[in-house]
């Protein structure tokens, strides 16, 4: 599983990907407005992401027509050569996601919620499949077996000849709330976890680390003074 962080935010970017695991950024239009971020500069900012990140960056379209988001899509594709477009699994996601992909665009398609909606957006065209979990639990019904199902569906066919050529279908596990998450996405074998950056570092955490870290030391010094 590769790990993306979910986050609008430069420093956060730059701090996860000094750890040296981070394969990609996904942003979206709630995260960008979390930095204060504005129309103008909405470009501007992805390339600053892009340069940072050696990896898939999704920027989201935010026109409602197919025609619109091809537009947008051809647009955001120009900022950079790992600008990934994301959008919605709707009837004219799907016909915009057709076009991208045929033109090698590489196509996040988020705010998956249910089997159907994956294979149709995977038999579209699009690189990148996110299904959300956390929201899925917001409405009192279980995210991550939603997601598991998922997995099992899109890989039960053989999608390679549905994306952009040569390159898979790859599923990223979104709306991730707490490193349990994490856990499960990777124990059901999802290509992609996007993480928010504060749970990003509660996956690094553990007790039994810094206490063997500080048992060391310890044990060290006593080495040193011998
Ligand atoms: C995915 O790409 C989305 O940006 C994200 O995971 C949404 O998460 P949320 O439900 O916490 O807003």
């Amino acid at each position: 599983m590769k790990f993306f962080v979910d986050t609008a935010d430069l420093d956060e970017i730059a701090e996860a990907a000094s750890w040296g695991a981070l394969a990609g950024v996904t942003t979206n239009p709630s995260l960008y407005a979390r930095i204060g971020g504005n129309v103008e500069d909405f470009p501007k900012h992805i390339k600053k992401i892009c340069d940072i990140v050696d990896g898939p960056v999704s920027a989201e379209t935010m026109a409602e027509d197919a025609e619109g988001m091809i537009a947008d899509g051809r647009e955001l594709a120009k900022i950079a050569d790992n600008v990934a477009v994301k959008i919605p699994v709707t009837p004219a996601g799907l016909a915009a996601t057709r076009v991208l992909s045929r033109e090698n665009i590489p196509v996040n398609m988020t705010l998956v919620f249910s089997v159907p909606q994956a294979i149709m957006a995977a038999r579209a065209g699009a690189r990148y499949i996110s299904p959300f979990i956390g929201r899925f639990d917001d409405i009192g019904e279980d995210g991550l077996s939603q997601v598991a199902d998922i997995v099992t569906a899109i890989k039960n066919y053989d999608l390679l000849d549905a994306g952009i050529a040569g390159e898979e279908v790859e599923i990223i596990a979104a709306s991730i709330r707490s490193v349990n998450h994490v856990t499960q996405a990777a124990l059901m074998g999802v290509d992609i976890a996007t993480v928010p950056f504060g749970v990003l570092a509660k996956c690094l955490k553990h007790p039994l680390t810094d206490n063997g870290i500080e048992r060391f030391k310890k044990d060290w010094e006593k080495v040193v003074g011998a």
